[in-house]
């Protein structure tokens, strides 16, 4: 996955110095825009709308480092439950999104896919975000999965609903349901799971992000409210995940050698 970056609006000059490693699949709990807001006085949306480019400076800066798969956390199954004004308003930034990033997410080499329940988005917004999956199907650079409708209970479950009604039907021996049929059952298709989680706005929970997925993910919490994350931010966060060592239940030793 690794071609040319085309037309990237990022600090190039402090990304191009990272040595550090990088992740292959990064995720993002995207929290603190209504918080960065009324700090400053203003209405929750506007925190959500200044969210919007920290958006484009992470997916644009994981795209110059060669992340494989970058999955954003947007709108969470447990959203809906907000004020009618801040869903709708959250739903038309989508719309904006995809259409203002569109022209520059093809050209970048950029795959979209969103993840999470879109029945419940509207006709015009799901047609919207079918129509550039679709323009982007081919795009290798990099993959963007858009966690929107999204809970990793529900994604459970509804793998667990599949498995059973192929079960049923006689299609699927249930000794045969492995770890890695399993995950090709649910949204991410079978992706490599995330080897970093960032939380933005000193919150530390997960909130019914990837549960499957992040079984083994390393996580990296910061107090930086989402709409000031931007490429030093994402740089730190790299680097504290270069000092990690990844066990998966064994030794130091083992890992070594
Ligand atoms: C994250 O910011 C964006 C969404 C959940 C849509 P919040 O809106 O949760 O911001 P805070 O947590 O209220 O500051
Ligand atoms: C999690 O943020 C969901 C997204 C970032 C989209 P929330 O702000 O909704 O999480 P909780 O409810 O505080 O745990
Ligand atoms: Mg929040």
């Amino acid at each position: 996955m690794n071609q040319p970056a085309p037309d990237l609006t990022v600090n190039e000059s402090l990304l191009e110095q990272y040595d550090g490693a990088v992740p292959r699949h990064v995720a993002c709990i995207m929290d603190g825009n209504g918080r960065w807001a009324q700090g400053r006085g203003l209405k929750r949306l506007r925190g959500h709308r200044a969210g919007a480019k920290s958006v484009r400076c992470v997916v644009e800066s994981c795209r110059y480092l060669n992340v494989d798969v970058l999955t954003l956390y947007a709108f969470s199954s447990q959203n809906w439950q907000r004020p009618r004004g801040e869903v709708s308003g959250l739903m038309k930034l989508f719309d904006i999104y995809i259409k203002k990033e569109r022209r520059r997410l093809v050209k970048n080499g950029i795959r979209l896919r969103v993840i999470g329940d879109r029945s419940r988005l509207s006709d015009k917004l799901q047609g919207a975000i079918a129509a550039l999956e679709a323009e982007s199907a081919s795009n290798d650079a990099m993959l963007l999965q858009v966690a929107v409708s999204y809970g990793g209970r529900e994604e459970i479950l509804r793998a667990c609903r599949r498995l059973a009604t192929a079960a049923a039907a006689k299609e699927l021996d249930p000794d045969a349901i492995d770890e890695r049929m399993f995950s090709r059952h649910l949204y991410t298709g079978g992706l490599p799971d995330p080897e970093l989680v960032i939380r933005t706005s000193g919150e530390y929970r997960i909130s019914n992000f990837l549960l499957w997925q992040i079984a083994y993910s390393e996580l990296y919490f910061t107090e930086t409210l989402w709409p000031d994350f931007n490429e030093a931010e994402l740089l730190k966060a790299f680097a504290d995940f270069s000092r990690r060592q990844r066990r998966f239940g064994k030794t130091a030793e083992q890992v070594t050698s």
